[in-house]
Formats: C-alpha cells, structure tokens, sequence
C-alpha cells in the first residue's frame, strides 16, 4: 500500500457537527427511559463511539461486540461471524448498536437479531455512514450520520486493510492508491 492520502469526502468538522446533532437527539429520546447500554461493534465504531457516547447527556455504559463479515479486502461475503460477544448482561436493558457503516447491511441484520435474543428492553441502531445502494437486506438505522454512493471509505475507525482508521475525516482511498 502506497502512502498517498485519502480524498476528503466527509469533513471533520462535519463529522463533528453531524456527530453533535445525533447525540443530542439521542440523549432526548432516551430521557428517562432507563438503562442505556451502547454497544460497540469493533473495530470500526471505535472512535465514533468514543466521541457520541461522550456529548451524551443521560446515563449510559459501553459494551463492545466483535463479529467478522470480511476477510482483509472490500468484498462483502454476506456471511456473518461473532468473534466476541459482550460481556455484561442486558437483559431489561436499552440497547443501542453503534456501527461505523452499514454496507449490504448483513451484519447489522445479524447483530439486531443476535442481541434481541439476550431480552433487552429495547434495541436501536446508530451509523455514522450509509452505502444506501448497496443494501442487500432491509434494516432499519434509527440514528444515521450520512448518506454515501457505493464507494470503500477510510478514517474515523473505518479501514482498508487495517490502513487509515484514525484520519480524523472520512476519506475515499483511489484504486491507485492500493
Ligand atoms: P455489511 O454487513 O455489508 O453492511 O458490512 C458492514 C461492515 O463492513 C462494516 O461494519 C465495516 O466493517 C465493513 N465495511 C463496509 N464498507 C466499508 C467501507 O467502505 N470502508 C470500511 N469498512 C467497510
Ligand atoms: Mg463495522
């Protein structure tokens, strides 16, 4: 892999403002509701999660969830696999899947159903990004950042080939640049 820098496609201060208005609306619609527990799913969510989960203002706590749907390339095979599951309870509990981007949407589908299964309260879901072309099943985003074409994106915790997670923006990495 070549050193080339991604092209910026989505902003880090867009991100920031983007991120701010979804926790806000987070921490209204959940006021009072009870237990809220995020769940991350790594790696990719990991910086989105750390900075929703800090501009939240209602009580929360932090699970992470590992599951593998790609091999080290940009092909979804559609098959999903759970690496780690969480590891406190929440059963009774309000959960709230926090994605880094939602593809062909398999792995969402398959963590939605997958977590109902432990009896929480509730589950919704939270993406900062969307591959609106390219879903393949029907999966509902309560909390979505942004609307992309079908293209691979790097930076803020999404990689290729484990390259690029912590640019600060969204990044579109050229078949050159590979
Ligand atoms: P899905 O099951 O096809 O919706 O794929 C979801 C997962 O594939 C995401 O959680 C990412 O880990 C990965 N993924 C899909 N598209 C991209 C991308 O453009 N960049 C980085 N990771 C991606
Ligand atoms: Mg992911």
């Amino acid at each position: 892999m070549s050193n080339l820098t991604p092209e910026v496609l989505i902003s880090e201060d867009d991100i920031r403002k983007r991120v701010a208005e979804l926790a806000q609306q987070i921490s209204t619609d959940y006021n009072d509701s009870g237990d809220l527990v995020m769940i991350g799913v790594l790696k990719g969510s990991f910086i989105f999660l750390a900075d929703l989960s800090r501009q939240l203002k209602i009580p929360r706590t932090i699970e992470f969830i590992a599951v593998s749907s790609y091999g080290s390339g940009s092909v979804s095979s559609g098959a999903v696999r759970l690496v780690m599951d969480v590891r406190g309870n929440i059963e009774g509990k309000h959960v709230l899947i926090v994605e880094d981007i939602v593809d062909t949407g398999h792995t969402l589908k398959y963590l939605i159903g997958m977590l109902k299964s432990h009896r929480p309260a509730s589950v919704k879901t939270a993406a900062l990004v969307r591959k609106a072309e390219s879903a393949e099943v029907d999966v509902t985003i309560d909390y979505l950042g942004f609307d992309i074409g079908n293209e691979w994106v790097v930076g803020y915790g999404l990689d290729y080939a484990e390259q690029h997670r912590t640019l600060p923006y969204i990044g579109v990495v050229k078949p050159t640049d590979t």
